[in-house]
């Protein structure tokens, strides 16, 4: 290349980089030099631009809570009276809503937020769905697509992700976390956040992500949402906080706490959790919203005798806005004059508050967020749709696959679609999704349409509907599926039958779905059920006499299509359980990490004075970590580089995985630890460690995993992070309940 082309080259490129510096608003801001801004601006506002900041409402037409009234809202928006709104969606009306707050004083920025759970505008699969596919990586793009095209419609934050650990499927927001596993649950948050924040904030396509529910609003007794939560200190610790804190340290700008009492204090009223907990031992640096009305509700509680003094008590506990109570916006100046809440505590949640709109640039271009041309350019993208089905075929768990029935071939002459679910669109898209009109969602039935050839004749029967009690169009589906070479069995729950105050004491596959069922098996043709849902659900006669089955969730907007790609085997079902399914309701909470007690059970029973039921197992019908692959895989060689260590060692634990089936696949090698004897009991069984390996048919890989002291600690009696010297079990397997290869080593001091 000669030298002038070269530099025209050079030159041309630094115009490019001038000019796409030019075009970026805002530069990188120093910590330093944003707090003096933040205190700069602070010694300008007057005690009610203060308390303003701390007042969150929600736009009334997409609210998702229990509304009150208020029809001044806007006009407090214009005199600074609103710190952030929730529900306003859209670069035009998060513009238009902007302009009212540059009509304000000081023109202080709305922060706009959403609950972006899976997917803005193309859904992804609900996040417990995710969670099954154990893909770190794909988790965090799915978050990122959300994260990118709610940033383009105006969003600035998002009330995700929830990482509240759950225990009891009974409880309906199981759908929206990563199931009961504190140490993939921390993995799982920290994707998420790193997702929805992408480069950083101050990035034109990052939101605000959100730690919720701070804390332990999974634990919820019996599952009832909203639920009191009563646990030791160290099952706070050890169970539901970590996920919290690897939320925290992958960079969460922003905290949600809980509608539920912990241990007799309501964590919007708890300065354990906020102040000595999050903002005192973690250092957290941006700020806690309250949840909806949860600041009023400590009345309810019995915490608070009126909104005033539950307002008080939030505060002072480090709750820094007010989401919907309208506690702060009435009562903060009059509790300011009571000395009852002071100056500085106003001050230092304001500064929280601030910090974070400077940190989005929102000083520097209140609208950044709001151009409904870069809106209409980011939204469903076909690429976003391709990330959504790529996700939404990797959360697919397999069941089971009696003989091999799946994967189906594309040339099957006819293929019966049955069940109440075949042909749902809306279904697919699960709780917590932001509506759309004329939204795409692709149902089972048309996915295996898109797949199958012009030779494949498709027929279809409902059946019944998913809550039916009547079984009177049983018979047209029978029928139908006596014409068929194969039947496919969509069903399980509606979209909103699991989510925010969908908690379910029965939790059995409903209706008369499962009747159903039977009576296309007495048919006597080869029946593939796809289980969708929100939760896990309970189907034992399923499970017993099914030929194949499906844990499909609620895929999102490409649900149909991921299903067909893993029925027809475009794609190997690679997803493990992150929650166990019960047998029955009576067994729950039911979970994989438990203690052994005095009298383990020897036969799964409680039979003969040992810890059980006497009339059921104890295990789940299928449990954390469990998952088929329509290949074999062979896990051999159980290697550790060391027999003895001393805590401030690592050992080095190497495996071979082989795939000895004739498909291509992916397996997730699991790492259980035991620690067999302490001062206070350790679980059974921890995962400390996974890696999901792709491998060709007839291929082999080492997996190999790091023990760690971080993997041996646990809270001793005096609630201290530490090893104890002793032998710890290795158990490696392909799911909690089947380990495959076992070793020992001694921790020694
Ligand atoms: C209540 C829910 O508990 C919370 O998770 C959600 O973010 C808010 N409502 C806002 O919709």
């Amino acid at each position: 290349m000669k030298r002038h082309t070269i530099l025209l080259i050079l030159s041309l490129v630094h115009l490019s980089l001038t000019l796409s510096a030019q075009k970026k608003p805002v530069q990188p801001k120093s910590a330093d030099a944003i707090d003096i801004k933040v205190k700069t601006l602070l010694a300008k506002m007057t005690l009610d631009e203060k308390i303003g900041q701390l007042n969150q409402y929600t736009s009334d037409r997409l609210a998702t809570g229990p509304l009150t009234p208020n029809s001044s809202k806007f006009n407090e928006i214009k005199t600074g009276k609103v710190g952030s709104m929730l529900n306003v969606k859209g670069a035009k009306e998060t513009r238009m809503v902007q302009e009212l707050a540059m009509q304000s004083r000081l023109k202080i920025p709305l922060l706009f937020g959403l609950d972006v759970i899976h997917g803005y505008r193309v859904t992804f699969p609900v996040p417990l769905a995710e969670a099954a596919s154990w893909d770190l990586g794909m988790i965090e793009t799915s978050a990122r697509i959300a994260g990118k095209e709610a940033a383009s419609a105006g969003i600035h934050w998002t009330f995700a992700p929830m990482v509240d650990i759950a225990r009891d499927p009974r409880w309906g927001r199981v759908m929206e976390g990563a199931g009961e596993d504190p140490y993939l649950g921390s993995l799982i948050a920290g994707a998420r956040v790193k997702g929805f924040q992408g480069k950083g904030l101050g990035s034109l396509d990052a939101i605000m992500a959100c730690a919720k529910h701070f804390a332990a609003y999974g634990a919820a007794i019996g599952g009832r949402d909203y639920n009191t939560t009563d646990m030791s200190d160290r099952t706070l610790w050890e169970v539901y906080l970590p996920p919290f804190k690897a939320a925290l340290d992958a960079g969460a700008a922003t905290f949600m706490n809980g509608f539920n009492d912990l241990n007799g204090v309501p964590a919007t009223g708890n300065s354990y959790l906020q102040r000595d907990i999050l903002k005192g031992k973690w250092a957290f640096k941006g700020f806690v919203v309250s949840d909806w009305g949860s600041i009023g509700e400590m009345v309810n509680h019995g915490f608070a005798t009126d909104n005033k003094q539950a307002g008080m008590l939030a505060i002072n506990a480090g709750s820094d806005m007010d989401m919907e109570s309208h506690s702060y916006i009435v009562n903060l100046a009059q509790l300011v004059k009571e000395e009852k809440v002071s100056v500085v505590t106003i001050n230092e949640a304001v500064k929280r508050i601030l910090r974070k709109k400077f940190e989005m640039g929102l000083f520097d271009d209140p609208y950044r967020f709001s151009n409904e041309e870069r809106e209409k350019n980011t939204l469903n993208s076909p690429e976003n749709r391709g990330a959504a089905r790529d996700i939404a075929k990797h959360s697919i768990v397999l069941l089971k696959n009696d003989n091999q029935l799946l994967p189906l071939s594309k040339t099957i002459k006819i293929i019966a679609v049955i069940g109440p679910l075949a042909k749902s669109n809306i279904d697919m898209m699960g709780f917590w999704s932001v509506k759309w009109d004329n939204d795409h969602l692709v149902s089972p039935y048309e996915g295996i349409e898109n797949k199958v050839g012009k030779t494949t004749k498709l027929l279809y029967a409902q059946g019944c509907d998913v809550t039916d009690t009547s079984k009177a169009n049983f018979s047209q589906a029978v029928a139908t599926a006596m014409q068929a070479d194969v039947v496919v069995l969509a069903v399980g729950e509606h979209f909103d039958m699991t989510g925010e105050a969908k908690s379910k004491a029965n939790i059995h596959l409903p209706g008369v779905q499962e009747d159903l069922i039977k009576a296309i098996k007495a048919t006597g043709k080869p029946i593939v059920v796809l289980t969708m849902s929100g939760r896990p659900m309970i189907f034992n006669w399923t499970a017993d006499h099914a030929d194949a089955i499906l844990q499909t969730w609620w895929l999102g907007s490409e649900a149909g299509n991921a299903i067909a790609d893993v029925l027809f085997g475009d794609y190997n079902p690679s997803g493990k359980l992150p929650i166990s399914f019960p047998r029955s309701e009576g067994q729950i909470p039911v979970y994989y990490n438990y203690k052994n007690t005095g009298r383990p059970s020897t036969n799964d029973y409680g039979t003969g004075y040992k810890s059980g039921y006497t009339d059921l197992q104890n295990s789940p019908r299928y449990a954390f970590g469990y998952g088929l692959s329509y290949t074999q895989f062979e896990l051999s060689d159980l290697k550790l580089n060391k027999i003895s260590i001393k805590p401030n060692e690592n050992i080095k634990v190497t495996c071979t995985l082989k795939n000895t089936g004739k498909y291509a696949g992916e397996e997730v090698v699991q790492l259980y630890l035991r620690d067999e004897v302490g001062s206070v009991t350790r679980p059974v069984k921890e995962l400390k460690g996974f890696e999901k390996v792709y491998l060709k048919a007839g291929e082999s890989k080492a997996v190999t995993f790091v023990i760690n002291k971080e993997k041996l600690s646990f809270y001793n009696q005096k609630m201290n992070w530490t090893t104890e010297p002793g032998t710890f079990d290795v158990m490696i397997g392909n799911s909690s309940d089947h380990i495959i290869l076992n070793s020992k080593f001694e921790l020694v001091q």
